[in-house]
């Protein structure tokens, strides 16, 4: 088979990785891919957002099956073009993608279902929003409707705090359209756990956890990130008791949901989950895989990626099986200095030919300058390492870590620490 993935990300590094290791697999290629990518898949140069493009590359191609990595691809409806053009694509289509792309949606799908999440308003006109405001306690969590790559949500400790965030995302409309509408709710306390499965519209077929570390700092300060590091199994917080409750109250509801609604869902479907004294609560869905909880969810997959995606895609899920490698595994971001805010780009990465084969490195933000890898982003590379024991695989990620080196990396130093509690 010939596969497409689109999306450039360590995400997507890792989709290729593995899906390369498939014995269905005879070609792969990655739109538009990195430099890390580039050394597995064939790079094609056609943003995410080129959607006619891509289709028409696919079609030249004959590409078997598409797989689509980033939310705003989905959110813009690439699944729906691909299956209009008689394409096979992997991916939720737009109507049920609003899961992720619109957060009054979803909050309205959870109320409806009965799915556990924080309680809510939400919001048209910044004047009711505001006043709404003065009757809460704080803290309380602002958060724009549409897609905000993450920084749309703001936690506001004052009725000013939350004023300032209504005015700038509903007024000043500083994440565009994605202000249209604000859900404000209520903040809750506890840790976050990062739950992926594959939905074929009436089944579901559940991942092992995974923790992700958000903040740029350790100890989770700083500014939030897109990820600054993963590991899983994450078996101090998700007990099989939590796990089970987490099957009834999300995941069996949510089926039952598509179900009520009429909603075709087809994809991966990845809740982030606050793990609060009164049990689980779904903080937002994403219609795709995490990143990067998939370098380390790939990593100790085994078996065959392909054939649990067309299972997905043909409504098979309850006929497949997935297993996993006890082993943990971590993954850790070396992003460049100053991001998530502003950073230079084009330094040279060097160590990456000295490392052990006990270590993979996802590319994220990295391109190939006269066949030397370069940086190209904020996140630049996903170093993830298995181990016998969690600590065991810490060690050896970090080890490798301090062998790569470019100007100014900027790193996370306690990633999987919060595995190791007790
Ligand atoms: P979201 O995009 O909705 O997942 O929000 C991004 C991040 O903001 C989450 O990963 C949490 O760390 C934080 N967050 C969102 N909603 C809440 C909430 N209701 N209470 C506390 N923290 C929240
Ligand atoms: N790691 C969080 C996300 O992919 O949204």
């Amino acid at each position: 088979m010939k596969i497409l993935v689109v999306g450039g990300g360590g995400r997507e590094h890792a989709l290729v990785w593995k899906l390369k290791q498939s014995p269905h697999v005879t070609a792969i290629f990655c739109a538009p891919g990195n430099a890390g990518i580039s050394q597995l898949a064939t790079s094609v140069p056609i943003k995410v957002s080129e959607q006619k493009a891509l289709v028409e590359f696919a079609k030249a191609q004959n590409i078997d099956l598409t797989v689509v990595g980033p939310d705003d691809a989905l959110a813009a409806g690439i699944v729906d073009f691909f299956q209009a053009n008689g394409l096979r694509v992997f991916g939720p289509n737009q109507a049920a993608a609003q899961l992720e792309s619109s957060k009054v949606f979803a909050k309205d799908f959870m109320k409806r279902h009965g799915i556990p999440t924080a309680r809510s308003q939400s919001f048209e006109e910044s004047a009711e929003a505001l006043r709404y405001c003065q009757g809460l306690s704080y803290p309380v969590v602002v958060k724009a409707d549409g897609l905000a790559l993450g920084k749309g949500v703001i936690i506001a400790e004052t009725v000013e705090e939350a004023a300032l965030a209504i005015h700038e995302i509903m007024e000043l409309r500083k994440f565009g359209d994605a202000g249209r509408r604000v859900v404000i709710e209520e903040f809750l306390l506890g840790e976050e756990c990062s739950i992926h499965a594959l939905v074929d519209g009436k089944n579901y077929l559940l991942f092992p956890g995974a923790q992700d570390h958000k903040r740029a700092f350790d100890g989770d300060q700083g500014p939030n990130t897109g990820g600054m590091g993963t590991f899983s199994p994450p078996s101090k917080l998700l007990t099989p008791e939590l796990e089970n409750a987490i099957r009834e109250q999300v995941l069996d509801r949510f089926i039952a949901g598509l179900r009520a609604d009429g909603m075709d869902y087809r994809g991966m479907l990845f809740p982030g989950i606050m793990v609060t004294s009164d049990g689980p609560k779904v903080l937002e869905f994403n219609c795709r895989f995490g990143d990067p909880e998939t370098q380390v969810l790939l990593t100790r997959l085994k078996g065959d990626l392909l054939e649990l995606l067309e299972a997905t895609i043909d409504g098979r899920l309850h006929e497949v099986s997935a297993e996993w490698r006890p082993e943990p595994a971590v993954c850790v971001v070396m992003a460049s200095g100053g991001y998530p805010g502003s950073y230079p780009t084009g330094l040279p990465i060097a160590g990456l030919d000295v490392l052990s084969d006990a270590i993979t490195v996802f590319h994220a933000g990295t391109r190939l300058e006269d066949e030397h890898f370069v940086t190209a982003g904020g996140r630049v590379l996903g170093v993830t390492a298995l181990g016998a024991d969690l600590s065991q695989a810490r060690g050896c990620a970090y080890e490798a870590v301090a062998a790569i080196k470019f100007e100014n990396a900027h790193f996370r130093r306690d990633i999987g620490a919060k595995g190791l509690k007790v």
